[in-house]
């Protein structure tokens, strides 16, 4: 298949192109790279040796979107291009409303128009809000008081009425847990600008001693040890997640969730970095963050019946990989704050 992946210069969109064209796909990307830079492009071509056409373009602009799918037959279209900081939607509501909702039904106006009938998208776990643990697909959802989890809800809600009023479109709503890692040659990763808001991230960053300690944020919730509990997934289990939604796309809407299944406390998660990569991570617990949740993990098991996906990577491959990663000399280049990027349009 030929698809569409938007956001695809960013960091779960650049290892699942990776992921479809090992499996045999070719992909398209558009990225305005609002939170990516346009060399990841060319670390992808260097692990896969495929030219991957780009389009330097925001996707709430359906002049710019229908450019591609004029240029370009397609077969369906992921949808990863999003704003995704929580703190950030609350202060800039209006922004991530518009980002999220109004890039969603362009591409679904597109689909339509020119007859593009797979779409996968993006959801998260957060849309479940602080629900009973393990989170499953046929839960009432609570999505968390943020305009983040909101848009994610909203999208795949407006998603959902699409596809039911026309019924050959088929729509995948993928709820991720918490993706960490790095594709195994260390060539692409996730190279947040600034201080980052995620734990692993977080945690290779003082492990390559650019940040003195971790600040574990509580670790009086009540779980095993009292730190924060979550479902991490190595990225590249997660890309193939996407491979196996798109293969096996049946007409309507269908939800998975994709996760591991397992829960790892944020303690948890540390020693097994240590233990992995050979390093220490100095820390210090602080205050509990305003609107953490204590525990969530998948139930990952409607993915695996149907769709014949299961996350593979254990903790040590994600720790490891994400410090591959941090620490190699080629990521140093991807770091740091985004400057200018000279793109040429394809
Ligand atoms: P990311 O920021 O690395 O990638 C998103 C990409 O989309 C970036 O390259 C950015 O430049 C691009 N983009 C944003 N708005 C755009 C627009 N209007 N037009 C064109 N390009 C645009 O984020 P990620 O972690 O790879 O997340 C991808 C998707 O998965 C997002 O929709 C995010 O909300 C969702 N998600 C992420 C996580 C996570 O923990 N990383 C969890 C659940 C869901
Ligand atoms: N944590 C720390 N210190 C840090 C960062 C995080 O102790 O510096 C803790 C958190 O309190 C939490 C755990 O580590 O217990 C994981 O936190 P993350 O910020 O890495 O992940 P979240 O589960 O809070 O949220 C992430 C994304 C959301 C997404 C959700 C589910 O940021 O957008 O996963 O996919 F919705």
């Amino acid at each position: 298949m030929r698809i569409l992946v938007t956001g695809g210069a960013g960091y779960i969109g650049s290892h699942t192109c990776v992921a479809l064209i090992d499996a045999g796909h070719s992909v398209i990307v558009a990225d305005n790279l609002c939170n990516s830079r346009v060399e990841v492009l060319d670390r992808m071509k260097e692990i896969t040796g495929k030219d991957i056409p780009f389009y330097h373009i925001d996707v709430t602009d359906y002049v710019a979107v229908e450019r591609v799918f004029v240029e370009h037959e397609m077969d369906g279209v992921i949808h990863f291009a999003g704003l995704k900081a929580v703190g950030e939607s609350v202060e800039k509501p209006l922004f991530y409303y518009y980002n999220n909702l109004v890039s969603t039904m362009i591409l679904a106006k597109a689909c339509l128009h020119y007859g593009v009938n797979r779409f996968v998208f993006s959801s998260s776990a957060t849309v479940y809000g602080d629900n009973e643990v393990p989170f499953v697909e046929t839960m009432k959802l609570k999505p968390r008081m943020n305009p983040y989890g909101e848009s994610k809800a909203m999208s795949e809600q407006i998603l959902s009425d699409i596809a039911r009023a026309n019924p050959s479109f088929s729509v995948s709503l993928l709820r991720y847990f918490n993706p960490v890692g790095a594709h195994e040659s260390g060539l692409i990763g996730e190279a947040p600008n600034g201080i980052p808001n995620n734990l692993m991230p977080y945690v290779t960053q003082v492990a390559a001693g650019k940040r003195e300690k971790l600040r574990i944020f509580g670790d009086d919730y009540p779980t095993i040890d009292g730190t924060g509990v979550r479902d991490y997934i190595h990225v590249m289990d997660l890309a193939e997640g996407h491979v196996a939604a798109l293969e096996n796309l049946l007409e309507g809407v269908h939800i998975y969730n994709l996760g591991t299944g397992r829960g790892t406390s944020v303690l948890e998660l540390v020693k097994a970095f240590e233990e992995a990569n050979g390093v220490e991570i100095p820390f210090e617990v602080v205050e509990r963050r305003a609107g953490d949740i204590a525990e969530f993990y998948a139930d990952a098991s409607k993915a695996e019946q149907e769709l014949g996906w299961k996350a593979k990577r254990d903790l040590v491959a994600m720790c490891r990989d994400a410090w591959r990663f941090e620490s190699s000399a080629g990521t140093l280049a991807l770091s740091g704050t985004l400057g200018t990027v000279n793109v040429s349009h394809s």
